[in-house]
């Protein structure tokens, strides 16, 4: 048993549970219930939940690189040796999850290049929400779809051979 790989994509799948779910709230929850509230209060609630929000980011963007590529580098990719569309598709969601954590980090962040996106944070928020959607889809697919074309290396000891 693999030990090392089910803690990736459990630390993979977890980490995309809630980012994802953490924006889904943020987007669809906390900003049209906070738009109910006087223009100094909203101010005051949203730096304080970017402030807390944004460890989660961090975290959480660390934690998809770490298990993103054991997934990919040692787990996946000697198994999908020479398939001619596994590997761009998952060079895709590369990029494609690269964007999202630029978006996520401007979001949460201080930097005053960054400000006119977070004047306009529901619509990023949403943009993150639609990349995401493509990455997970992209990720099952690869998984489900894209039988290995390696077969996995067996370590079980051979008793009878001789
Ligand atoms: C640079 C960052 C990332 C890398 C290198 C990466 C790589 C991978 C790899 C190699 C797999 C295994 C695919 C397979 O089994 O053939 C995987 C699975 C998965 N990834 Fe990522 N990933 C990254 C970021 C993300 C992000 C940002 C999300 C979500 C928004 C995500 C969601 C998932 C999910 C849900 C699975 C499981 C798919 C399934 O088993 O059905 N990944 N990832």
């Amino acid at each position: 048993m693999d030990w090392l790989a089910i803690i990736s994509r459990w630390t993979h799948v977890g980490t995309a549970i809630v980012l994802v779910g953490g924006t889904f709230f943020l987007r669809f929850v906390l900003t049209p219930v906070a738009a109910q509230f006087p223009d100094t209060d909203q101010v005051q609630l949203k730096s304080c939940v970017m402030a807390a929000w944004k460890k989660f980011i961090h975290a959480g963007i660390v934690l998809f690189l770490v298990s993103g590529f054991y997934n990919y580098l040692i787990v996946a990719a000697p198994l999908h040796k020479g398939d001619k569309l596994y590997h761009p598709l998952i060079g895709m969601k590369i990029l494609l999850a690269l964007g999202m954590f630029v978006i996520a980090s401007a979001l949460v962040g201080k930097s005053k290049v960054c400000e006119g996106m977070r004047k306009h944070a529901t619509f990023w928020q949403s943009a993150i929400l639609v990349i995401a959607a493509v990455v997970v889809g992209i990720s099952g697919f690869a998984k489900v779809a894209l039988k290995p074309t390696t077969p996995a290396v067996s370590v079980a000891p051979e008793s009878n051979a001789r």
